[in-house]
């Protein structure tokens, strides 16, 4: 994990600097650090020479680059028509009900956080969900049992799990 001056500086040697370079800067700043803390956004804006306000408001524009602090799996639930009408739901009550937490929350050892997103284009295989970034589909809550045993067995830089 590198220091995150660096890491924008290596980000903005890779992209550029210009204003249209700004969103893969964002998006390789949330891959390392799962989030655009405020620090962040203000070295980015001080790399590419532009306003903060502008890194700002493109940081809070898109739904993916989250800026508050996320565990270290981000569920994300699709509420998109498709998958509310075949038991987004369910889903997500049966994910709540096994992390003991609500949408908009981190679980309190840090692993999980659980969002609703618009649609992933899968919804013909509705019901879906991402996490991180690793996309589930055709959800049951006996599948979601499955898959986040999975994760909750998963240890810290250990295999990936596919
Ligand atoms: Fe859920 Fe499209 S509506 S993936």
């Amino acid at each position: 994990m590198k220091p995150i001056i660096e890491l924008i500086k290596d980000l903005a040697d890779k992209h550029g600097r210009e204003r249209h370079n700004l969103l893969p800067i964002l998006q390789g700043v949330v891959e390392q650090e799962k989030y655009l803390s405020e620090y962040s956004m203000i070295e980015i804006a001080r790399e590419l020479d532009m306003p903060a306000t502008e890194v700002f408001g493109t940081a809070t524009f898109y739904s993916f680059l989250e800026h508050k602090k996320m565990g270290t799996y981000i569920i994300r639930i699709c509420k998109t028509i498709t998958c509310a009408m075949k038991g987004e739901k369910q889903i997500l009550l049966t994910i709540e009900d096994m992390l003991k937490i609500r949408v908009g929350e981190t679980s309190s050892d840090g692993k999980f956080s659980l969002l609703q997103t618009n649609c992933l284009g899968f919804c013909h295989k509705a019901p879906a969900m991402l996490i991180n970034n690793e996309v589930y589909t055709d959800l049951t809550p006996e599948k979601i049992r499955e898959i986040l045993t999975m994760y909750m067995n998963k240890k810290e830089g250990g295999e990936n799990v596919n």
